[in-house]
């Protein structure tokens, strides 16, 4: 088997479960006992702490452990409108992942407006929209740093300039980016970024939530008062013990997984076009995390490709995996401006740091020969001369 879906998850890294194994069966105190064992749970959730802060260049008291990316993703939108009901206003993109999408939806319900801002052509917002679009009602501003399908990296730090200077707080869904390009949140200048644990080879469903000093939101889980009382409930230890073993990996090998991914990308992305007609790279060329290669094969549907790949035993992805509509045409692409031709015939496959230059050479040869068997029986045959 060949795994290039690890935008949608990673496996876990052995350092990673080694560490958290003994929170499973010797070390099973609630953080929250006064006794040995529960003193040994909450240094461990403090060590993790650390961990996460110092991959994204934050305070350990700034970390807040979620359930992963959506939850971090809602609570922020959630809690700041919660907290400031009589601001009314949120601006984000159209190009986000779903977890800021329906909470925006869920606000818009109860009378706040949303602004979604469009993007061009390879997915990218421009920041003069930002300005353009703020008024006295805006409460927050949320976009991604780097989109899940097509790989854009956003503006950040020129959004984030704009934010300061009208003093609106800025959070970016950083699911996608962490592990795959230098964060620092106080170079940044933002006030709230999402993390996932999932996605840099830690277990599901814990992540974080950088919330910066001074920025006071409405918990969303009321309760024991854990987290600071931000999001109440008895922590999951073993979890959160692996979530920040993968983030001191992720900041240690960093470069040289960036690296890795490069050679990948361009090894790949060369291959495909010298072997294969009609294929298109979709996302900026340079702005992008280079894990994510996302085409469109003219004349090919997405879907009939990776089941193809699938029989061959490679595993990648149309797009978007972490929601349930994966029938619905991508949003993402719909942005960018691709008609449907170009939206059915997309493939993602997305580098982790266990691929390899030999299967990246399978692969285009696999490729080479499903995407000409599929094109023989194309609808598009005669206007592409397949
Ligand atoms: C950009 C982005 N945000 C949020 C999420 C959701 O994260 P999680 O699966 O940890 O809830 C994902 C998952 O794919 C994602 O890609």
């Amino acid at each position: 088997m060949i795994y290039f879906d690890n935008a949608a998850s990673t496996a876990v890294h052995p350092e990673v479960v080694k560490e958290m194994l003994p929170y499973f069966d010797v070390q099973y105190g609630n953080p929250s006992s006064i006794h040995q064992f529960g003193r040994k749970a909450k240094n461990a959730i403090q060590k993790a702490r650390k961990q996460v802060a110092a991959l994204v260049g934050a305070e350990p008291d700034e970390i807040i452990f979620t359930s992963g990316g959506t939850e971090s993703n809602n609570t922020i939108l959630m809690g700041i409108q919660a907290f400031r009901p009589e601001k009314n206003h949120v601006i984000t993109s159209s190009i986000e992942h779903e977890a800021i999408l329906e909470p925006c939806r869920d606000l818009e319900k109860n009378g706040v407006k949303v602004t979604y801002l469009s993007v061009d052509e390879h997915g990218i917002v421009n920041p003069n929209d930002i300005t353009n679009s703020i008024n006295p009602q805006t409460v927050i501003v949320s976009v991604m740093f780097a989109n899940n399908e097509v790989g854009a990296i956003q503006p950040i730090k020129e959004i984030s300039k704009i934010c300061n200077e009208y003093q609106i707080p800025l959070h970016t869904d950083a699911v996608q980016a962490v592990g795959k390009v230098p964060i620092n949140v106080k170079e940044l200048g933002v006030d709230a970024l999402s993390i996932s644990s999932h996605k840099i080879n830690g277990p599901k469903g814990v992540g974080a939530l950088f919330i910066k000093k001074g920025l006071t939101i409405a918990p969303e889980i009321l309760g024991g008062g854990q987290e600071n009382g931000m999001r109440s409930g008895t922590e999951n230890v073993a979890s959160i013990v692996g979530f920040g073993k993968a983030c001191e990996i992720a900041k240690e090998r960093l470069n040289e997984n960036i690296s890795h991914f490069r050679t990948l990308h361009s090894s790949m992305l060369s291959k495909i076009v010298k072997e294969i007609p009609h294929v298109k790279l979709n996302g900026h060329t340079e702005k992008r995390i280079f894990n994510n290669i996302h085409l469109t094969f003219l004349g090919v549907n997405g879907e009939d490709l990776i089941i193809k790949l699938d029989e061959h035993g490679i595993a990648a992805s149309t797009g978007s995996a972490c929601s349930v509509h994966t029938q619905k045409a991508s949003h993402v692409l719909k942005a960018m401006g691709f008609n449907h031709e170009q939206i059915t015939g997309s493939l993602r496959i997305s580098f982790g740091y266990m691929n390899t230059l030999d299967e990246v050479d399978q692969t285009v040869e696999v490729l080479k020969k499903v995407v000409a068997e599929l094109r023989s029986v194309s609808p598009y045959k005669t206007k592409y001369n397949f």
